[in-house]
């Protein structure tokens, strides 16, 4: 369940909230360092964990990951410089590029820095193998079938772009070549749940013990779930290492040789750290239905227009007014954008849903819960409104990570 703002063990608690108000302004976005910390600690029984940075991509934020030996995966030029950056360096497989397709300006960086790819097309492979004979690969595998939270999310089966369908066809590539094929991958989609999860561990088996390759790793993926509603319990991550455990040692006994395990969360190591903070600027009835309109839009925060996602909502008062948790009114929670998608409580085909939420008033402060993960990341420009600051929250420090950026900045790439 969500960590809540009374939460004492919490560092995004209602004290530092209320001093982080008065000092920025808002909408912005706050994560707790402990929160990444312990959700890594989580995670230690995998030989290797891999943040998956699309989730959250600040340099700070991978910062923490390096520290704490957690290594990269990115999924474009950007996120390689970003990871450079950070400090993570082009050996080691600390930073592995993970694509369907590779652009000409990525390709050259990945030969140059000599980055290990993990390959998701055939004809990225031949691109690489043409450019670079010898240069590390993985293969994702697609395995016929995927999940995800939402069908976008969804990555595996025929309806999904990603990953090569028949890894077989890979090999006459490889050894044309002389790639040197390290790891087999495996990502059917993310918000997976723990069933689905379960599947893959067979296929991968099956698939490693079939294309019979001298290979050092294979990955379980990413798309752990987190639990964002109230009732909604956390995963068992001892249960699913079992799993990938298992399916690791069958694979190493059947190639005599050791295999190491790696997963790559990006989800499940940031949501839970990163909450959005935004104020009250309009209350109006429109019908019968009560809409509060906020400063924050799907420009900040994509997730319930593009998946009808479901974040715990706070009522912060601006005041030492007492709110009473009990007395509730159906709300429907609205941004600034010039779209009428821009609704926070919505369903994933789009339908305005209305959520029990106590009585507020125009300049109290709205707080999404679990925003950590692809919350900044996938922030856009939309009506020309500048990206939001970012602050880090470590013990009851706090520190800006990310400025707001200028509307001037935004012009001057037009001027
Ligand atoms: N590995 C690969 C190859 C991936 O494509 C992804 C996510 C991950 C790992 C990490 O998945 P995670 O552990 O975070 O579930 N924007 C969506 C999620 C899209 C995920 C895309 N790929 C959301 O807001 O839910």
């Amino acid at each position: 369940m969500p960590q809540l703002l009374t939460d004492k063990n919490s560092n995004i608690n209602l004290k530092n909230i209320k001093s982080l108000i008065k000092k920025y302004e808002s909408p912005f976005w706050v994560y707790d360092s402990d929160m990444i910390h312990k959700k890594i600690n989580l995670l230690k029984q995998f030989d290797i964990i891999r943040f998956a940075q699309k989730a959250c991509s600040n340099i700070h934020i991978l910062r923490i990951m390096k520290k704490n030996k957690v290594k990269i995966d990115a999924v474009s030029l950007g996120e390689i410089e970003r990871a450079l950056v950070a400090g993570f360096k082009p050996k080691n497989n600390e930073i592995i590029f993970t694509a369907d397709i590779i652009d000409q300006d990525t390709l050259s960086k990945i030969v140059d820095l000599k980055i290990p790819v993990n390959v998701g097309s055939l004809d990225m492979l031949t691109q690489i193998g043409k450019r670079s004979p010898g240069h590390h690969i993985w293969i994702r595998i697609n395995p016929g079938f995927g999940y995800g939270h939402s069908k976008k999310t969804n990555t595996g089966g025929e309806n999904s772009k990603h990953g090569i369908w028949s890894p077989d066809l890979a090999i006459p590539i490889i050894q044309k070549y002389q790639l040197k094929l390290i790891g087999l991958h495996m990502h059917i989609g993310s918000g997976v749940n723990y069933t689905h999860l379960k599947k893959v561990c067979k296929s991968m088996t099956e698939n490693a013990i079939k294309l019979k390759q001298k290979i050092s790793f294979i990955s379980a993926g990413g798309g752990l779930p987190i639990p964002y509603k109230v009732n909604e319990k956390p995963m068992d991550v001892k249960k699913y290492f079992e799993l990938w455990n298992d399916s690791r040692n069958k694979i190493s006994n059947f190639l005599g040789q050791n295999i190491q395990l790696e997963i790559e969360p990006g989800r499940f190591l940031v949501a839970e750290s990163g909450i959005l903070i935004s104020q009250i600027r309009a209350i109006k009835q429109m019908g019968n239905k009560n809409f509060v309109l906020i400063d924050a839009g799907f420009n900040d925060l994509m997730r319930p227009t593009m998946y009808g996602s479901y974040h715990h909502i706070s009522i912060i008062p601006k005041n030492d007014r007492y709110i009473n948790e009990k007395k509730t009114i159906e709300t429907v929670i609205a941004g600034p954008l010039c779209e009428s998608g821009d609704v926070f409580t919505q369903t994933n085909k789009g339908d305005l849903e209305t959520r029990k939420l106590p009585i507020t008033q125009v300049g109290d402060y709205v707080v999404f819960h679990d925003t950590g993960a692809y919350g900044a990341s996938m922030s856009s420009n939309y009506n020309t409104r500048p990206l939001i600051q970012e602050i880090l929250l470590e013990k009851n420090h706090f520190r800006t990570i990310r400025r707001r950026q200028t509307i001037k900045e935004l012009l001057n790439l037009e001027i």
